[in-house]
């Protein structure tokens, strides 16, 4: 949606602020109940959050942010926006989290495991065959009363805030030489994994080798032999070309990892009055995110079939499941893990495959 265009007389005269001399800089107070004083959309206003954000801009989640910017700018009256940066532009999500920890960067989209760095129950969602349906992820990361101290538990020891979880696909397994069925056709093959313990023990228990690298150096990994494979949904096996140099993409469901959005808490607290009316525009961005996902997955899929990837459905899935329970069951090993842990088993009856 386009932000309608708004021209204001103010009452001293007509004044017509130079958004881009305004960026960044802390937006002034605003006269009591006036109209904005300027048009602008969310990378135009007074203070711009930067978002970084590891794929293309024609994700759904990248999609969501530019419009979460332009809803924000236009509520805030321009005081407040959003500019999303795609395709790893402002560095790895490994690095850039840490931006977003000092502040130099106030936003990100941020994949599961690379939350357990930094409070490691974050593990539970990130555990293989955790949920069975998207419904029942859904339920779980809707629930404040499950999500609420995992969301703040970052917030005094490195200022982020979790602003909320979303819907980021199945994962399966693709590789360059042929279709995986079973644990033993992994044997010897190199894939990669996100960066953090648990995808390693993970893939090491389906029957691979774990390389844990950063989404934007899996292509090249692939091309050179480096790695034989990775795991991961369509959308990105397609998008980052994945399937032009690893043919077999195998349908193992082995995961449905969440990505998180994030800020820095110092810069929603920052925004004064504001922040109330920001938080009030995630939900419907985190919805509109996870409503485009399923499409986003059909084409991607389509695409990668239009350059002769074949999937394969034929995958031995109790398999894999049963040699992945050790990882599962040593990881559920504190009260609060377990408390997520029930939920999710919860929210998977209410909401079975
Ligand atoms: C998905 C996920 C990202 C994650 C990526 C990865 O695309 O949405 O957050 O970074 O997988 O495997 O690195």
């Amino acid at each position: 949606m386009k932000l309608s265009r708004v021209i204001l007389a103010a009452a001293a005269g007509l004044a017509l602020v130079s958004t881009a001399a305004c960026a960044g800089a802390t937006p002034a107070p605003t006269a009591g109940g006036s109209a904005p004083a300027a048009s602008c959309t969310g990378d135009t206003a007074q203070k711009v959050f930067k978002l970084a954000f590891n794929q293309t801009d024609q994700h759904p989640q990248f999609i969501a942010a530019v419009e979460l910017g332009n809803k924000l700018a236009e509520a805030t009256e321009c005081r407040y926006g959003i500019k999303a940066y795609p395709s790893e532009q402002l560095g790895t999500q490994a690095d850039v989290v840490n931006n977003v920890s000092d502040g130099s960067v106030e936003m990100m989209y941020i994949g599961g495991p690379v939350m357990e760095g930094f409070n490691a129950d974050f593990i539970v969602f990130n555990l293989p065959y955790m949920f069975d349906s998207i419904p029942a992820q859904a339920a779980v990361f809707a629930d404040e009363a499950v999500m609420g101290d995992l969301n703040k538990s970052l917030e005094a020891s490195k200022k982020i805030t979790v602003l909320g979880a979303l819907h980021a696909g199945v994962r399966n397994v693709y590789n360059a030489d042929k279709p995986i069925k079973t644990p033993a056709d992994l044997a010897g093959l190199k894939v990669r994994v996100q960066q953090s313990e648990s995808q390693v023990k993970m893939i090491e228990l389906m029957g691979g080798v774990a390389s844990p690298m950063g989404q934007g150096e899996v292509y090249g990994a692939l091309q050179t032999g480096v790695l034989n494979g990775a795991e991961n949904n369509e959308t990105v096996y397609n998008a980052l070309k994945h399937d032009e140099v690893a043919q077999y993409y195998s349908y193992t469901r082995h995961l449905m990892i969440p990505d998180y959005l994030l800020i820095n808490t110092d810069a929603l607290a920052g925004m004064g009055a504001d922040k109330d009316v920001f938080l009030g525009l995630v939900p419907d961005a985190i919805k509109a995110a996870n409503d485009g996902f399923e499409e986003f997955v059909a084409t991607s899929k389509a695409n990668s079939e239009g350059i002769g990837a074949k999937f394969n459905d034929d995958v031995d899935v109790a398999a894999f499941k049963t040699a992945v329970k050790p990882l599962v069951d040593e990881s559920i090993n504190n009260p609060v893990r377990q408390a997520l842990y029930d939920a999710v088993q919860a929210a998977n009856a209410a909401n079975p495959a």
